[in-house]
């Protein structure tokens, strides 16, 4: 059994964080969410992974490198344009052979692994398998229709008018008859080969297509909305550790990790939170659900519900909540006078300003 992990396309929901870096190391708590989903194809003992690459090739080239961190082999498959989750099996055809394989969409988030669903494939081994959550909005997703059996008796991409609320998750038990039906379609009107149409046609040519119902938690992290929530959802299970520096006058409750060379100061940190390495709290309350890389500092500032990425500052600010902060960041206020916002964004930032 190998893996192929596609880790292209352009992350346009997650502008501008996604001008300078793949969708798929966007971190959570702290490590990019790509790793979570190679640690448990690791965990479910598959070595033999692909990676589908695009415009940041070099950039998962130079966080994953051969995958000997997670213990796999990894091999990457350059993709010169986001053109379906069906076009990336196309053009793994010589990386794949002809084993049986997990497709898993690297900015998909799974709790719990996927190490039972590949030893339940291998055993009943159908012709393919597909994983299936109720989500409150399908029109986003590729969503199937079952019969009252709970067979699946139709799939479409992102339909108008969805015919269940059972959407496919981003991970796909697949066999070689699938090179068949990936050649057999043809691309949809948003262009793309989509891997929805290529399980249709196995359904339409009576191969057996299985579904599992997952119930539990799942997230395509595309939205920062969805990033923040499964921030929220790791950082519940962080391990706490002291190994900064916290001085008297702070409070610490909760699960909070401070990495190594952090300095907390005159603080007050509610977790869960995870305080990164050479990061400086100083004056400030850190709020629950917080993650903030290496190298910040938080002066004077409360900050909570939020993901902070490296070596940037939020100085002498009030609240901030339910934000995603870019690399090398400065928040800080504005002088008195005159009463103005200035701000320098890098395009498509969004910003909401208390009035
Ligand atoms: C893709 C699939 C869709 C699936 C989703 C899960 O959508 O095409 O069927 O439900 O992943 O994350 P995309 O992320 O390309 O919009």
């Amino acid at each position: 059994m190998k893996a192929l992990i596609l880790s292209g396309g352009a992350g346009t929901r997650l502008r501008p964080i996604t001008h300078t870096s793949a969708k798929q190391l966007v971190p959570v708590a702290n490590k990019p969410i790509l790793f979570y989903g190679l640690e448990a194809i690791a965990e479910a003992g598959i070595v033999d992974v692909g990676i589908i690459v695009g415009d940041t090739a070099k950039e998962i080239q130079e966080a994953v490198k051969d995958g000997s961190q997670f213990g796999i082999k990894v091999t990457y498959i350059p993709q010169e344009a986001p053109l379906g989750l069906a076009h990336a099996v196309l053009i793994a055809r010589d990386f794949l052979g002809d084993d049986d394989f997990v497709m898993y969409l690297g900015d998909n988030f799974i709790v719990g692994g996927i190490s039972e669903l590949v030893d339940a494939f291998q055993e009943e081994r159908p012709d393919a398998g597909i994983l299936l959550t109720k989500v409150p909005d399908p029109r986003a997703f590729g969503i199937a229709e079952l019969d009252v059996d709970g067979r699946v008796v139709g799939l479409e991409e992102k339909p108008e008018v969805p015919k269940s609320e059972m959407a496919l998750v981003g991970v796909y038990l697949l066999t070689p008859v699938i090179h068949t039906a990936v050649r057999a379609i043809e691309p949809s009107d948003r262009g793309e080969l989509e891997i929805t149409d290529a399980l249709q046609w196995l359904i339409d040519q009576r191969y057996d297509v299985r579904s599992t119902t997952i119930s539990g938690y799942w997230k395509d992290t595309g939205k920062v909305s969805d990033l923040l929530e499964v921030n929220h959802t790791v950082l519940e299970h962080v391990e706490p550790l002291v190994a900064g520096v916290v001085d008297d006058a702070s409070v610490i409750i909760g699960r909070v990790r401070i990495e190594a060379g952090a300095q907390v100061s005159g603080s007050r940190i509610v977790g869960p939170a995870i305080i990164g390495a050479d990061t400086v709290v100083k004056d400030a309350y850190v709020g629950p659900f917080t993650a903030l890389a290496d190298g910040c500092r938080i002066e004077d500032s409360e900050i909570e519900y939020s993901i902070v990425l490296k070596g940037s500052s939020v100085t002498g600010v009030r609240r901030v909540e339910a934000s995603l902060i870019g690399r090398d960041v400065e928040v800080t206020p504005a002088p008195r006078n005159p009463a103005a916002h200035r701000l320098v964004l890098g395009d498509h930032s969004k910003v909401q300003i208390s009035r």
